[in-house]
């Protein structure tokens, strides 16, 4: 059977010039190569990428940073050409599966209004709307929204993990993303021939 491989997990430092390209074309150049060298040293800097383990190629990255009890989720990206699929969800899983997992309390985030994917996002995955930041990006002068998820602590959030899991589960297998172990690495299916070792 010809099938490729998608990982998750943190990157290795040869991976950043891939990563840099990889935000500029979703983000427009938010963090420079030393951006996310910094992160990756950062003990309080949690850094997920997805990845196509065949062929090395960056799909997603995620990151939150840890304050204090908060983990505030600072990037969420996947591929122009992999958008659409269930990835983002999987990534943002991910990220607070992370942060259950560092025994934090509860997530948070700005998105700009009109960033409706994102915010389906978000939606899909727990988070609520709690306040809106007036004129917060520069460059545009667009509102940010602000959105949290609490009782990351809680027993319940396990339940919510689980719940969440399977039904990324059930989206990506519309998209022929087969999981083996959502912890561990994904399986596709793959046109390209290309034969898994
Ligand atoms: C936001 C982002 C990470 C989402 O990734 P993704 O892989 O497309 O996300 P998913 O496929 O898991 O889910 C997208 C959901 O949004 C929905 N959606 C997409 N466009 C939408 C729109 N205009 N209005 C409402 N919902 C929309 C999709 O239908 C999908 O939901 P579904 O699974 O029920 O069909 C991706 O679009 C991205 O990288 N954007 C550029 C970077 C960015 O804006 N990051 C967020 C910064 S806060």
């Amino acid at each position: 059977m010809f099938s490729s491989r998608l990982i998750l997990n943190t990157p290795h430092y040869d991976q950043l010039t891939q990563l840099v390209e990889l935000d500029r074309i979703c983000l427009g150049g938010l963090w420079t190569k030393k951006g996310y060298q910094r992160e990756l040293d950062n003990p309080n800097s949690s850094l997920l990428v997805l990845s196509i383990e065949e062929f090395g190629f960056i799909v997603g990255c995620g990151c939150f940073w840890t304050i204090l009890e908060e983990a505030h989720i600072v990037l969420l990206m996947i591929h122009p050409d992999y958008q659409g699929q269930g990835l983002g969800q999987l990534l943002l899983y991910s990220l607070l599966k992370e942060a259950a997992n560092r025994n934090l309390e509860r997530a948070t985030l700005e998105v700009k209004v009109s960033n409706q994917s994102a915010l389906a996002v978000y939606q899909k995955i727990g988070f609520q709307l709690v306040g809106r930041r007036k004129s917060y990006y520069q460059k545009t002068g667009e509102d940010a929204l602000i959105l949290w998820r609490g009782d990351l602590d809680h027993p319940r959030f396990r339940e919510d993990l689980s719940h969440w899991r399977l039904r990324i589960s059930d989206r990506l297998n519309q998209y022929n993303w087969l999981i083996s172990d959502l912890d561990l690495y994904l399986k596709r299916d793959d046109k390209s021939g290309k034969k898994i070792k």
